[in-house]
């Protein structure tokens, strides 16, 4: 016998950049701008990420491609793993992800591999992280953990070890 389970899905959609904190802007700014440093001549698809960490650094990251097309790391990796170098006992508030050149009302979400990542460090740190994944100006997804995007993750518990 099967027993049915839901998992919902709690998300925010704001109208617009408008309606948010400052601090929320400020940070969308800044991975709008990072979008500007990605190295992305075969995709053509530049992303940019800023992470607010819980001390108030702020932390950009691009994607950044190459010529081996799986070498290439996407823009939210390359954030946090710029964040836990810096500053490897921090904790990531949130990130921020645009893609300057993306219109219309869809904003881009992270791939499964960022979703894992970003899992792992909200293991790593106990806490959650909000994601806001915004079109320049107008509408953005707000989730307030990255499990949220990864339900049924897998994680170190299933290893049957614990990171050291
Ligand atoms: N990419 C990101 O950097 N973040 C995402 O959330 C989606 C995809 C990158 C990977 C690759 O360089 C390009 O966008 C096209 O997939």
């Amino acid at each position: 016998m099967a027993n049915t389970r839901k998992i919902a899905l709690h998300y925010l959609q704001h109208s617009s950049w408008s309606v948010l904190p400052a601090e929320d802007r400020e940070l969308l700014e800044l991975a709008a701008k990072a979008a500007r440093n990605a190295y992305a001549p075969y995709s053509k698809f530049k992303v940019g990420a800023a992470i607010r960490m819980e001390s108030g650094e702020i932390i950009p990251g691009s994607n950044q491609e190459n010529a081996s097309f799986p070498a290439g790391i996407c823009a939210e990796r390359t954030a946090l793993h710029a964040a836990m170098t810096v500053l490897p006992k921090g904790e990531v508030e949130s990130i921020a992800i645009v893609v300057p050149q993306v219109k219309g009302s869809k904003p881009v979400t992270p791939c499964g591999i960022c979703r894992q990542a970003l899992v792992e460090q909200e293991r790593r740190q106990k806490g959650p992280m909000r994601l806001l994944m915004g079109i320049v100006k107008g509408p953005v997804i707000e989730t307030f953990s990255a499990e949220t995007l990864l339900p049924l993750s897998f994680d170190s518990s299933q290893l049957g070890r614990k990171p050291r």
